[in-house]
Parts: structure tokens; C-alpha cells; sequence
């Protein structure tokens, strides 16, 4: 069972901390969201997860860490100055602006259903600050994006700084910006967002089987984090919709409470961003006209290593949304059970390499100095594990301290009874089956490795 509503999602979100309306105090801002306890550590586990599979578990790719803050000059040779932009239609009745493909009634107005509509006309979605101590307009920056244009404007002190050969990949995670005419339904659309993104650079007549195995690789993963195989669609994205870079983009659909949309695209890009970056003086052989442009002095290019002859290398781009990975994997773990005939619970069904929280350590009386010392002995040679955050719950309240652990989706919780204090042992409830079995506190480090693998 997923979630039924958006709303059960978001007051969830808010109640258990996961995330909160960002400037909240002040009326918020649309589009903007801030990560609370639960969801900073959620998020983490997830880019973690991700981060591991592309770099750690891979011997064929590498990371990087580029700044946010863009040349302009990047961004010109990348297209999105002339190309990254919405269709954007004003009402005149009510003065509020849509995105022209979101005007779902006939061309009514969705606010108050005018029909007194502008003709759409392109709105570029990047965000521009200034540069320096003078705001005159000359010397200012872009906020990214999509995190990828770093990637190939380092693609030669990647080459150059390490062994590699193609095939390879350079992975990153990180924030993007677009400035959104109609952020909805949550962190599904948001102006501040994060990606992971890889791109794998390939040689030009092998991309399309790299595309194919990309796929199927992305679409494994998300299964391993928990989502349901017939939750996510494969979608190819038609001709005409395609983004300026690229030659063949397949989407990963998921069914999110608001509808199924976009999860993760894995774009075949060619060799559009490295020849667009590149010096038009070389004689390549390259598919996309971008170069003729190109103020670059840079040549991001390889060398053949049997043919001898240079080439630029194609580029397959799996590009995941943090923040939508988020809202599917917590819809995803969403359930609603009744305990007995008169109770119900709203459990997280996480995997617990995803969950905020590993465990919780509670000793069954408040502030009682030998149950909670003896918990935070527990509580910190499990922290040295180093599988995630564990927590001391000083509370007292057991019933509450199951509730809320089952509703931020630790998997185990830990009671320190007054029975420990002489079988050394403690009450280990599992979130799922609500099963309990006693644990001596010699094996517990070995249970608790073997619960997370
Ligand atoms: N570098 C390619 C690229 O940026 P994209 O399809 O525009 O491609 C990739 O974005 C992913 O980033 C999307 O699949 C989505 O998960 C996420 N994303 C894009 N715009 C977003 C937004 N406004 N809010 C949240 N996530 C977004």
C-alpha cells in the first residue's frame, strides 16, 4: 500500500520534521522546501545510496564536487541562455501567470477560469546574481541548472588528473536552480532542487547499447531502494519533445499520489556538450553543429588508441531528482494498519539502509539513572558501527516512542527494562511484523551489522 493522498504525505512530512515550507514564519515561499531532522538524514541516506553505487561499487567512474555559481559564457555554449525556457501565458483578469502546456481547461485561466489570456511567450528559467561588490548588470553568474555542465567543462583535469579511458563516467550530486513559472504538487516541482547525475562518456557507435544498459541499471536501482517494479514506467520521450542536446531520451515514470510523471531521464546527449565546448579549429568528425560557435580554447577530446585519429566522445546522462526520489520512496513506504479492533498505526516501511533512523534505544523508565546509563552505553558502541544515527529516547513513554519510530520508519527499537539489569539483555521490536524478542547486549552489535545487511 502507497500513500492515498498527497496530503497524507505532507502532513506526515511536517508532523515527524521530514520537511517544512521554507521562510514558514515569514508566509513561506512557493516552491522552496527545508529538510527537518528526519528528512536531512533521509535525503543523505538516499544520496549516500546513490553516490555508492556510481562511484564506490563501479571501477569505471569518478566523482567531482563543481561550484554552483555559473559563467555565463558555460551556459551560452551549453544552450540553455537561448534555449532553457518555459512557454509562459499571463491572465489578464486575475494578473496570475502559468506555464502555457499547464492550462489543462481549454485555455481558461485555472485561478479564475478567464479565458482574457496573453499569447505565450518564452521565459527563461535561470536564475542570475551579480558578481562582485558592483551590481551594474556587466559581471554576474548563473545559478545552475543541472549540475552536468561542470562535468564537462572538467572533463580534461578529470582525463588529465586520473588513468581513465573511455568508456567512462563522472558522477555528481548537488543543488540545481530553475525558477519554476508553476512549482506544484509538493517537492515534485520545486526552484531549488537536487539532481545526481552521471555522465558516462562513450564512443560514438557504442552509445546506444550504453543507453539501453543505462536503463536498465537506473531503473534496478530504484527497485533496490524500494520501489515497486510496476511503479515505474519507461517512457520514451517523443521527437519533438526532446531537449536541444539530445538524441534519445527515455524517461523513469512513477506513479506519485498527484499522478505519474517523470522520476529519473537517461538521455543519449552525444557529443553536443563536449563539441560545444570545445575550440572550432580541430578536425573532428562530429554530429552536432554546435562547434561552429564555440569560444572555447579548450579541446575536449580523446585520442584513439589503435586508429590513432582524435574524436570527441558521446555522453549517456542517467539524471535523477533527489527530492523526487524522496517523495516516491517515502509514498512508496506508506501504510496504514490496524493494530487491533480500536487502534491504528501509519508506518514507513523504508529500507533501513534509507532510514533517518537505524534504531532507537529506550529505557523503559524516564530519567531512572541505571536504565539510562546502561542505554547510552548501548546507544553509543551501536553509533560506533557507523550505519547511521541511533537514538536515545528518554521519554518514558514506550507506546509514544513505538508510534512515532513507526511513523519516521526505524526499523528496530531497542527497551531497556528493568529485567536487563539482570539477564543483560534487551526487548528488540521489529517496526514491521511489531515482532519482539529479547537480545543479550554481548550479541547486539553482531544482530544489529546482520539486520543491515
Ligand atoms: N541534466 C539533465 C537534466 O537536468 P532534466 O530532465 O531537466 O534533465 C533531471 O532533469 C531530473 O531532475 C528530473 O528527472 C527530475 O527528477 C529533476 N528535476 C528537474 N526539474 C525539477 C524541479 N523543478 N523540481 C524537482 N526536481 C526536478
Amino acid at each position: 500500500m502507497t500513500a492515498q493522498t498527497m496530503e497524507e504525505l505532507v502532513s506526515l512530512c511536517k508532523r515527524r520534521g521530514f520537511l517544512f515550507q521554507s521562510n514558514d514564519i515569514y508566509g513561506g515561499i512557493k516552491g522552496l522546501y527545508d529538510y527537518g531532522p528526519m528528512g536531512v538524514e533521509f535525503k543523505n541516506n538516499l544520496k549516500q545510496a546513490w553516490w555508492k553505487s556510481m562511484v564506490y561499487e563501479r571501477d569505471d567512474t569518478e566523482g567531482l564536487d563543481a561550484s554552483i555559481l555559473s559563467s555565463p559564457v558555460v551556459l551560452k555554449h551549453s544552450g540553455h541562455e537561448d534555449t532553457f525556457t518555459d512557454p509562459l501565458v499571463d491572465c489578464r483578469a486575475c494578473k496570475s501567470r502559468w506555464r502555457a502546456d499547464q492550462l489543462f481547461e481549454n485555455n481558461k485561466c485555472p485561478n479564475c477560469k478567464s479565458e482574457d489570456l496573453t499569447e505565450p511567450r518564452p521565459f527563461n528559467l535561470m536564475f542570475k546574481t551579480a558578481i562582485g561588490p558592483v551590481d551594474d548588470g556587466s559581471s554576474f553568474a548563473y545559478l545552475r541548472p543541472e549540475t552536468c555542465q561542470q562535468i564537462f567543462t572538467n572533463f580534461k583535469n578529470i582525463l588529465d588528473s586520473t588513468s581513465r579511458t573511455i568508456p567512462f563516467g563522472i558522477a555528481q550530486m548537488g543543488k540545481a536552480f530553475r525558477n519554476e513559472i508553476t512549482p506544484r504538487n509538493f517537492i515534485f516541482r520545486v526552484r531549488e532542487f537536487e539532481q545526481m547525475e552521471l555522465e558516462f562518456f562513450v564512443k560514438p557507435g557504442t552509445d546506444d547499447e550504453w543507453h539501453e544498459y543505462w536503463i536498465n541499471k537506473r531503473i534496478e536501482w530504484w527497485v533496490n531502494q524500494g520501489i515497486k517494479k510496476e511503479n515505474l514506467k519507461k517512457i520514451e520521450v517523443e521527437k519533438n519533445e526532446l531537449a536541444h542536446y539530445s538524441k534519445r531520451t527515455v524517461d523513469i515514470n512513477y506513479v506519485f499520489p498527484h499522478g505519474e510523471e517523470e522520476l529519473e531521464g537517461v538521455a543519449n546527449r552525444t557529443d553536443f556538450d563536449l563539441g560545444s565546448h570545445t575550440k572550432n579549429q580541430y578536425d573532428f568528425k562530429i554530429t552536432s553543429e554546435v562547434m561552429k560557435n564555440s569560444s572555447s580554447t579548450t579541446k575536449l577530446a580523446v585520442q584513439d588508441l589503435e586508429e590513432k585519429n582524435w574524436y570527441i566522445p558521446y555522453v549517456i546522462e542517467p539524471s535523477a531528482g533527489v527530492d523526487r526520489g524522496v517523495l516516491a520512496l517515502l509514498n512508496e513506504a506508506y501504510r496504514e494498519e490496524n493494530v487491533d479492533k480500536d487502534n491504528k498505526r501509519i508506518l514507513l516501511s523504508l529500507k533501513p539502509h534509507l532510514s533517518p533512523i537505524k534504531a532507537a534505544v529506550i529505557p523503559l523508565k524516564k530519567n531512572n539513572e541505571e536504565l539510562v546509563n546502561l542505554s547510552k552505553e548501548i546507544k553509543s558502541n551501536l553509533q560506533k558501527l557507523g550505519l547511521g544515527r541511533v537514538v536515545l529516547e528518554n521519554s518514558g513513554n514506550i507506546g509514544k516512542n513505538y508510534r512515532r519510530h513507526d511513523e519516521i520508519g526505524t526499523p528496530i527499537c531497542l527497551t531497556v527494562d528493568f529485567e536487563t539489569l539482570e539477564d543483560k539483555s534487551v526487548t528488540v521490536r521489529d517496526r514491521d511484523t511489531m515482532k519482539q524478542e529479547r537480545v543479550s547486549i554481548e550479541n547486539l552489535s553482531e544482530y544489529y551489522k546482520k539486520y543491515f545487511n
